[in-house]
């Protein structure tokens, strides 16, 4: 990056989530916002004076395109909908820019190895937007597992759900196959934390699902063997109260992560606990993982680093993902090859 201390980014589409990302942008230091892009006219404008009215010098565009041809931005950051994900990330990739691309980065794995390959061509950085594992958080879990306490990790539980607001229920007007539904909305971070504590790969899933009549999700169930007797337990759901935990239970003993979607006002809380009579309780400084995570890609650029979540990662969240919908959908044990 010719010895740049900002990586410079612009944002393609006026989404939702942008209420969190646009300042998370805005605020690091190793970060410029220079362009935000929409379809929809003024819309791009719109998102840019609710989410950092302060801010100048940043270019609308009512053209995706139009910003992927911005010579001077160097990152995208691609909150579009789920399906358009692998589309516009390899449309970014080809004009050179790095990319990242929100959680999931494609609807199936074939559209990941293509990213991966024209990654590698171009020469960029590409990164899954799982934001909550730039949160110190899972860093203190891990360090507590490496350290023995727990023993060997024998089962995980996650648990992701929320109330569905009417207001939100375009979540649900796409099938599955078309990147509606739960499941990719967060039973995908159910299944990437799970996976997060296991060595091995996954030999099968199991799953069960509620659908609406549109063909997408509303609550899932299941369960992830990776052999041996180690099993993750995960369980997301659009109508349940909101939680957001993972808990791991080791030979020894078991950690709980409370609260995985960290938002503003959220205290990090980890407990842990041991069969011989140990009960602790740690509470984090509060942290903003969003912020974190554009702080680590844009170094990661800048320094030609590898980032912390792979492409390989991607694949292998994505081949889960796949196998537990296909296991919902025809009741069947999936084995993954
Ligand atoms: N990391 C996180 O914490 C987090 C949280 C929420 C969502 N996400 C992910 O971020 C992505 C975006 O989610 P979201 O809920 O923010 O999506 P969203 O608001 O539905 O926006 C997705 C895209 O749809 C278009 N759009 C937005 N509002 C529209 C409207 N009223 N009419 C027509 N088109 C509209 C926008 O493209 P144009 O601007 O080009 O029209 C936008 O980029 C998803 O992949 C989701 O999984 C991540």
């Amino acid at each position: 990056m010719n010895n740049a201390t900002k990586l410079r980014w612009g944002i393609l589409g006026a989404a939702r989530v942008n209420e969190r990302l646009l300042p998370a942008i805005v605020e690091s230091p190793n970060a410029q916002l220079l362009a935000i892009a929409s379809r929809r006219p003024g819309a791009a404008a719109q998102t840019l004076a609710q989410y950092a009215p302060q801010q100048q010098g940043v270019s609308t565009y009512d053209s995706l395109d139009a910003l992927l041809d911005d010579a001077n931005i160097d990152a995208i950051y691609l909150p579009l909908a789920n399906h358009e994900h692998a589309e516009w990330t390899l449309r970014a990739i080809e004009r050179g820019k790095h990319v990242l691309c929100e959680k999931p980065m494609a609807l199936k794995v074939a559209d990941i190895e293509a990213i991966q390959a024209a990654a590698l061509q171009h020469k960029v950085t590409v990164m899954e937007g799982f934001m909550y594992r730039f949160h110190p958080q899972h860093t203190r879990v891990l360090e507590l597992i490496h350290s023995g306490v727990i023993g060997e990790i024998r089962s995980v539980r996650t648990c992701f759900s929320f109330m569905m607001r009417p207001a939100r229920k375009y979540r649900l007007v796409e099938s599955v196959e078309n990147g509606g539904g739960a499941m990719w909305d967060i039973g995908c971070y159910a299944i990437h934390s799970a996976r997060m504590f296991f060595e091995q790969a996954p030999i099968s899933v199991t799953a069960v699902a509620k659908y609406v009549d549109s063909g997408a999700d509303i609550a899932s169930s299941g369960i992830i063997d990776f052999g041996d007797g180690k099993y993750a337990q995960f369980d997301f759901s659009f109508e349940r109260a909101r939680r957001c935990e993972y808990e791991i239970i080791g030979s020894k003993g078991g950690i709980k992560c409370h609260t995985v979607w960290q938002l503003p006002g959220d205290v990090p809380v980890i407990t842990w606990w041991t069969e011989d009579g140990s009960q602790i309780e740690e509470r984090l400084p509060a942290t903003n993982h969003f912020q974190l995570e554009i702080e680590h890609f844009s170094d990661c650029v800048l320094n030609a680093k590898p980032p912390a979540l792979s492409l390989e990662d991607a694949k292998a969240n994505c081949r889960v993902i796949v196998a537990a919908l296909q296991s919902a959908a025809t009741g069947q044990r999936v084995v993954l090859d």
